[in-house]
């Protein structure tokens, strides 16, 4: 082995290509598939764009994740701002176990990630059974599945579901610069045209985009005690009158007492992409699976875009937006 072959940083868990099982093999044999984000080519398991490994992983969740109606599950579309919500989430239900203003107050230590960590790119990644003896209850979770696909015993629990979603221009934008900078050091970097056009035919991570967001967003309509829909741009401009939301829709509203004390104010400072991208662990640590913490705090604003975008790609990007998205409801916050 050369030198620069063993200075190469070895890729996150989840995009290892080696060593999957024969059955993992044989199905991606016969599964349609793209030019990858990250790894060498992207894979469609029942309607959802990912990585080989995670098509693993994915399997045996559903066969043998068992929700419990206490669970809670956080899910986006990745870069939706998953891991702000879930430093919200982790102090908002803990915040009686590890006060706000407690000086080693766990978010102050581990990254969000590894307070609630992923079914599918965590817990069900190694093939083993998951340890959810540690957990306290209520179970905090999080997954990037769309709705069809989440484990049967999700659906049918009375487990509540969180959704983040973003504007696909900014998810876009993140995801672009994401996947570039943990591409497979044997590959180039993807441009942000070709992307672009990967993005709109659907084919992003844990893609398409849009079915994503509109599965859940019906859910959220039908069944308004099992699924919050949540706004990244919403929580930016009013985080106080989201984070209240939040905490009502998980029936631990905040006291009047909490209110005046400033815990709300505290848990939005602690939360804050200022405050968390500064914080040693977040500067210098990394997740289980092998991802630098840093990774996860780029910009954390709203419109970012907009450095970005051609008239062109806007134009194209709009005709979907339009198009999928018509009729739903749905209006996105781009600024
Ligand atoms: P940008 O790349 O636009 O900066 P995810 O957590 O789903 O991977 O999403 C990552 C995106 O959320 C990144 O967006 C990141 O900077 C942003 N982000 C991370 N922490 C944040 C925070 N506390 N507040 C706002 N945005 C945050």
């Amino acid at each position: 082995m050369t030198t620069s072959q063993t200075s190469q940083p070895l890729p996150p868990k989840y995009l290892q290509e080696d060593d999957l099982s024969e059955e993992c093999e044989k199905l991606l044999s016969i599964l349609p598939k793209e030019k990858g984000w990250i790894g060498s080519y992207i894979y469609n398991y029942q309607g959802i764009w990912t990585s080989p490994r995670v098509i693993q992983a994915v399997i045996a969740c559903q066969q043998q994740f068992q929700a419990q109606d206490s669970d809670i599950i956080l899910v986006t579309n990745p870069k939706s701002g998953t891991t702000w919500l879930k430093s919200l989430l982790f102090s908002l239900v803990n915040r009686m176990k590890h006060p706000i203003f407690e000086q080693n107050h766990p978010l102050l230590v581990k990254n969000p990630h590894d307070l609630i960590p992923f079914l599918e790119l965590r817990l069900y990644l190694d093939g083993q059974v998951p340890n959810f003896s540690s957990f306290s209850s209520p179970r905090l979770l999080s997954s990037h599945l769309p709705y069809a696909s989440l484990p049967k015993s999700v659906q049918d629990s009375r487990t509540k579901l969180v959704y983040l979603c973003r504007n696909p221009r900014d998810t876009f934008i993140s995801m672009w610069h994401y996947s570039n900078s943990l591409r497979l050091h044997h590959l180039d970097t993807n441009s942000i045209e070709e992307m672009l056009d990967l993005f709109c035919k659907g084919v992003s991570l844990h893609g398409p985009f849009w079915n994503h967001v509109l599965d859940y967003w019906k859910e959220s309509v039908e069944k308004p005690h099992k699924v919050l829909f949540l706004m990244y741009e919403e929580i930016k401009e009013q985080p106080k009158i989201q984070i209240k939301r939040l905490a009502e829709f998980l029936e631990c509203p905040f006291s009047m007492e909490e209110e005046n004390c400033g815990v709300v104010d505290e848990i939005l400072r602690m939360c804050s992409f200022e405050n968390l991208s500064n914080l040693e662990v977040n500067v210098n640590g990394k997740l289980s699976t092998g991802v630098e913490n840093k990774m996860f705090f780029r910009k954390g604003e709203v419109g970012d875009w907009k450095n970005y975008f051609t008239i062109e790609m806007s134009e194209k990007l709009n005709h979907v937006i339009e198009q999928k998205f018509q009729g739903s409801g749905l209006r996105f916050l781009y600024n």
